[in-house]
């Protein structure tokens, strides 16, 4: 009878490693959330069943960067904006950024598709190599997560795209042409989006030739480093107030451009509260990651964020996540240290971060926190 229930929940335990689409689809679970998946209730998104479904309370209005007006007469008036939003949300929505809306859909579409193909299709990606150029999960880490959370994704590599794209799902028959697009125009935006954020920190500005060549090279050292994709994918969940979609974290990076469809569900920190992020059409979501709270050392935070699930509607993301290149090292600017203003972070690499991740549960800022000079 004991060995039975033990290797019932095993059984169990498996099932819950190919993800919470199989969960659902499998009819393995139908009007209740397994106790797996079940939060402590001071971690429960602490809302009610209908205001979740319903997230109208608590919206937030994020500063909104209008790209058209970078480049004209508004620049110095667009540069204040968005330097006030990396400082007090640390993330803003940016509008008329000039991607086509073609491939942004394209994007959203085929991501949809791929989280439709049968299990065993999506199940090839499975990996616990966190260096694999592609992964398939579920959870946040899946290896070190008690309680699990609400979501499956695919991790994708993206440096050098060129030689990454081969090992990307071949199906559905558009998915590499689709994703090797949008990740392309991803990382144009991202290279836009850190010169004028770079203008915002003073680093920027070229006022003699030796200031040019050093800002050539820095821009250099942003255009050759790492992008990695995450197209999550979120399913309906019948008992939303035990669970998240995402536990409460920052992204580790210098920004994450996050394209949602039109289903909310991330939510973001600000000023201790929970806040809503309202989804804007063929926008995007750009948050401050923990590099480039280190870079800026600390004139800019990064956003503490998480994701609700609701009983009604799957919902979908693909976040792309920029940094320098996993070689490198991140610091604080030089040019931002003086005696007014010590260095506030160690020297972090991403060897550091993968070992930090794979030998405690991240929570929160944690990372973070552990590169903090007191
Ligand atoms: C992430 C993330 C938010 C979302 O992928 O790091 O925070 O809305 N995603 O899916
Ligand atoms: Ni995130």
């Amino acid at each position: 009878m004991v060995a039975n229930t033990i290797n019932e929940d095993e059984n169990m335990e498996m099932k819950y490693q190919k993800g919470v689409k199989h969960l659902t689809e499998s009819g393995i679970i139908t009007s209740k959330v397994p106790r797996k998946y079940i939060l402590p209730f001071p971690d429960r998104p602490n809302l009610s069943n209908r205001e979740i479904d319903d997230v109208k309370s608590r919206k937030i209005n994020l500063p909104i960067i209008d790209f058209a007006h970078l480049n004209g007469n508004n620049k110095s008036q667009v540069l204040k904006s968005l330097a006030k939003a990396c400082q007090e949300y640390g993330i803003f929505q940016v509008v008329n950024h000039g991607i086509e809306m073609e491939t942004i859909h394209n994007m959203i579409d085929v991501s949809k598709r791929f989280f439709e193909l049968p299990f065993d299709e999506r199940a090839k990606f499975m990996s616990s190599n966190m260096y694999s150029p592609v992964r398939y999960g579920t959870s946040f880490n899946q290896n070190k997560d008690g309680v699990f959370c609400w979501r499956d994704f695919l991790k994708l590599s993206c440096n050098s795209v060129n030689d990454v794209v081969p090992f990307w799902p071949s199906s559905p028959v558009d998915f590499r042409m689709a994703t090797q697009k949008y990740s392309e125009e991803a990382k144009s935006l991202y290279m836009k989006l850190t010169e004028a954020i770079l203008e915002t920190l003073g680093i920027m500005e070229d006022t003699n030739t030796d200031e040019m060549i050093e800002k050539e090279n820095s821009l250099k050292e942003f255009e050759d480093g790492s992008q990695l994709m995450v197209l999550n994918y979120y399913p309906a969940c019948p008992e939303p107030e035990l669970t998240l979609g995402m536990p409460p974290h920052s992204d580790y990076g210098l920004l994450t451009l996050l394209l949602q469809d039109e289903v909310k569900g991330l939510q973001i920190q600000h000023q201790g509260t929970w806040h809503t992020v309202e989804p804007i059409p063929n926008s995007f979501v750009v948050n401050v990651g923990d590099h480039l709270e280190i870079f800026s050392n600390g004139k800019y935070k990064s956003v503490l964020h998480r994701v609700l699930v609701n009983s009604s509607r799957s919902r979908i993301s693909i976040a792309s996540l920029h940094s320098l290149a996993v070689s490198r090292i991140v610091r604080p600017s030089p040019k931002l240290i003086n005696e007014d203003n010590p260095r506030r972070y160690q020297d972090t690499d991403f060897a550091t971060f993968l070992e930090y991740v794979s030998s405690c549960e991240p929570k929160g800022k944690n990372f973070l926190e552990s590169r903090k000079l007191t």
